[in-house]
């Protein structure tokens, strides 16, 4: 039976740990979207054209170890904004989202354009200080070098041209449940979010 938990929000919000933790729990398979428009954006930088780059995603495109950069962040953005690389990505999330066996996506249109059916639609935030903080954290921890303020001008520029755009920008579903994330640890994040999915479960 299909069961989707669609997951929006702001760059660096908890999405995709909540996200990942929803699914170990209830079993669910996972998709990180993001991915997908930075592994577009990566080859973009390598040259090709981007709808192109989006028609012909390969699997392993979604492996490289620096779609988490500023660049290749900002590099994501910029393809996410055009039309035509989104609708080239369509068909693979809308299949996952309704696979058997439940599902959980975390990206910025999941509960507005990709599974509006969504069963649970959560949207999470947090402060813009506290999403650079951890960003930050997760970049150096994994090698990066990168300061605190590029980091914080990165989600700044996304966030604004995420939310700008004609296509599919990042706003909440009328319906889905607000989740600020600042003042919560990982471990109160998930409980709040297993709860919020136990309750619509019945
Ligand atoms: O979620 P993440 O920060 O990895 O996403 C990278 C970029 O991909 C976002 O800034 C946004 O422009 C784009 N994106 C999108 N729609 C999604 C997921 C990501 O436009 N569903």
């Amino acid at each position: 039976m299909a069961f989707t938990i669609a997951i929006d929000g702001p760059a660096a919000a908890g999405k995709g740990t909540i996200g990942r933790a929803l699914a170990a729990h209830f079993g669910f398979a996972h998709l990180d979207t993001g991915l997908l428009y930075r592994a577009t954006g990566r080859r973009m930088l390598c040259g090709l054209d981007p709808v192109t780059a989006a028609q012909s995603l390969r699997p392993e495109d979604l492996n490289a170890d620096d779609l988490r950069t500023p660049e290749v962040s900002q590099a994501a953005s910029r393809v996410a904004a055009i039309p035509e690389v989104r609708q080239a990505l369509l068909d693979f999330q809308r299949a996952f989202a309704r696979r058997a066996g439940g599902a959980v996506l975390d990206g910025r249109d999941i509960g507005t354009v990709i599974c509006p059916e969504a069963e649970v639609k959560l949207y999470v935030t947090a402060s813009d200080v506290e999403r650079a903080r951890r960003r930050h954290l997760e970049l150096t921890g994994k090698g990066h070098t990168v300061t605190l303020d590029e980091v914080a001008q990165d989600l700044r520029d996304r966030d604004a041209r995420d939310s700008a755009r004609a296509t599919a920008p990042l706003k909440p579903a009328r319906d889905a449940v607000q989740l600020d994330t600042s003042e919560m640890s990982i471990e109160e994040a998930t409980e709040r979010a297993v709860a919020i999915v136990t309750a619509a479960q019945g």
